[in-house]
């Protein structure tokens, strides 16, 4: 199937990520679509929106995944996407899982994880709403070549754009803990080596063990924060969640992990079970029966997620950004996540299909109540709850005075 035919399905441009090629095609020949138009949407006057540190034009940009390599980012800065999250890296090479890795997925309105358990048609044919499944295995470059790569990229972005460096640890076949938490921090420091501004650590990744995902052992996760931090310094570190079922979960999580983080990004995709129409698994080999489905069904998740971390900072007097993902179509997506209180907003998904989606957040704006006033707790430093507050924790000073002034 051609791209051109996919195209004509519904209003969606070529994906730029090119689901019919493998990964490797993709890698050597892509971006594709408008991202290879060399057209460079250019910014006008000053950015004003601050994230983490820098000054943004629009927080609005795209998470770890569709961006596969310099090239993919790159086009993403050219067409607007002020934040380019460069996909999750390894301390090593590592092998992606055979094509396919994209599969379009039909799903009547929220996708929920009972639907998912229950199985999920996945086939080739891309139409609105739209809804992914992606199976990759997180796969990597050795760091000799994303290193340059991500570097290059960082100086492509123009005044008021970020790239954000993503990045996880690699379980070892010992099942050592501590290699694992070790390597997971020596990602962190290749990374900050590359030059990243923010990093980005993927916790939505299988832990060691049983096979959890690292999110879901929090005892786990907070020693594998702690120890990033320790190598990163100053540098803000974001983590990349799930949708949390357990609310208790979810403020053990924020509380918790709060003195080490400046942000959290959520939603990854929700785990579904993936068959082909012909009721057998969509994936060849094994196991790959289980993956994550983004796009339109799980916008629901998202924008929940984002209003429960939202809520759970004013309550705890916690200080992350939080990045609103999950299911973002359209600018007025967008602007949903924004009146959700998100500080920002990403798409993965909807961007791969329109490459023109940041030029039309960027005309959109959230309801004008919901852009600023916002109380004064946000700049309250949390000291009581955990006694545990190091230098890292919290926005930059400067965030705090602008981050609800522009949108
Ligand atoms: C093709 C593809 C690859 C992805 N790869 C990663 C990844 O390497 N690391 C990661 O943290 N999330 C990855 N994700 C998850 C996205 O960052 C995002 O959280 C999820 O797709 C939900 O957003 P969406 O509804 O806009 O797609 C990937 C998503 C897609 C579609």
């Amino acid at each position: 199937m051609n791209q051109d035919y996919r195209a004509c399905r519904g209003s969606m441009q070529p994906s730029f990520y090119d689901p019919e090629k493998s990964y490797e095609e993709n890698f050597d020949e892509g971006p594709f679509g408008l991202f290879a138009d060399g057209k460079v949407i250019e910014h006008q006057g000053e950015p004003q929106t601050m994230f983490l540190g820098q000054k943004v034009f629009l927080p609005f940009g795209i998470p770890a995944g569709p961006l596969i390599n310099g090239n993919f980012v790159k086009g993403a800065l050219d067409k607007g996407f002020d934040l380019a999250v460069y996909k999750t890296v390894r301390t090593r090479q590592h092998p992606c899982a055979p094509w396919p890795n994209v599969l379009a997925v039909k799903v009547d309105g929220d996708l929920t994880p009972e639907l998912g358990d229950e199985g999920v048609i996945a086939d080739h044919s891309y139409s609105q709403p739209l809804a992914v499944a992606n199976s990759f295995h997180v796969p990597s470059s050795d760091p000799d070549f994303w290193q340059q790569d991500m570097a290059d990229s960082i100086n492509h972005a123009k005044l008021g754009q970020v790239v954000i460096g993503s990045f996880q640890g690699t379980v070892n076949a010992e099942g050592n803990i501590q290699a694992y938490i070790d390597d997971f921090a020596t990602a962190a420091k290749l990374v900050k080596e590359a030059g990243a501004k923010v990093l980005e650590a993927n916790l939505s990744c299988p832990g060691p063990g049983d096979g959890r995902l690292l999110c879901r052992d929090l005892e786990l996760t907070l020693r594998t924060a702690e120890k990033i931090k320790n190598e990163i310094g100053d540098t803000p570190l974001v983590v990349k969640i799930p949708r949390f079922e357990e609310q208790g979960a979810l403020v053990k999580f924020a509380t918790t992990l709060s003195p080490f983080i400046q942000g959290i990004s959520a939603i990854n995709t929700i785990q579904s079970k993936i068959i082909n129409p012909a009721g057998r698994p969509a994936w060849p080999g094994e196991g790959r029966m289980m993956s994550g489905i983004g796009g339109a069904p799980i916008k629901w998740a998202g924008l929940e997620m984002t209003k429960r971390l939202t809520e759970l900072r004013d309550e705890y007097g916690l200080g992350y950004t939080v990045i609103g993902v999950g299911g973002v179509i359209t600018a007025d997506d967008y602007c949903q996540y924004r009146s959700a209180g998100a500080d920002a907003v990403m798409s993965a998904t909807g961007a791969m299909w329109n490459s023109l989606l940041a030029q039309e957040c960027s005309k959109a704006r959230p309801p004008a109540a919901l852009r600023g006033d916002r109380p004064a707790h946000e700049m309250t430093l949390l000291t009581s709850q955990m006694g545990l507050r190091t230098r890292h924790q919290g926005p930059h000073p400067d965030d705090l005075t602008l981050r609800y002034m522009n949108v």
